[in-house]
């Protein structure tokens, strides 16, 4: 079960540091992705690398998700302005997305806190939505 944010409190929890140290901009700074990519932030939280990743690469389709549905909507509403990124709730642990959908899956901070079964389950959905030659992402700790 994910935070229930009360008063934006939990989206400016997330922000904050991410916004004060952007780590996560020299952490991405090698990916690439051809034009028309899919990528997926998996567990996006307040969608600070969703953004990042939609306005760097213009020409791909960001589509990022939580379980947690107020996170959601308030990471949907700070990115209004964003055309190709797409906020929706959804559980790592079974995506409604096809075989083969995404060629860049990035996650943050998101696994290192899963149980075992839960980790085997969302790692194994991450195999299953990836383009055969698809790349996935994982950042644990800041400058990592
Ligand atoms: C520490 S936050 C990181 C957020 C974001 N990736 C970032 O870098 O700022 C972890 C996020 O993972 C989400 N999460 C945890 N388990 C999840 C699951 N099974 N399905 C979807 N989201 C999940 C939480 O709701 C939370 O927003």
């Amino acid at each position: 079960m994910g935070f229930v944010p009360k008063h934006g409190k939990e989206f400016e929890r997330q922000e904050r540091p991410s916004r004060r140290f952007n780590d996560y901009k020299g952490e991405l700074e090698e990916v690439n992705v051809k034009n028309g990519a899919f990528v997926l932030d998996a567990g996006c939280g307040s969608g600070v690398v969703s953004r990042y990743l939609a306005e760097r690469f213009p020409a791909s389709w960001v589509i990022a998700c939580d379980e947690n549905a107020a996170l959601i909507e308030t990471a949907r509403n700070s990115a209004q302005k964003i055309p190709n990124l797409f906020y929706e709730e959804q559980d790592l642990r079974r995506l409604k997305y096809p075989d083969g959908h995404f060629d860049l899956i990035v996650s943050r901070h998101v696994l290192y806190r899963r149980d075992p079964d839960s980790l085997k389950r969302i790692l194994s959905e991450f195999a299953r939505i990836l383009t055969p030659d698809g790349k996935l992402v994982v950042i644990e700790t800041d400058g990592g």
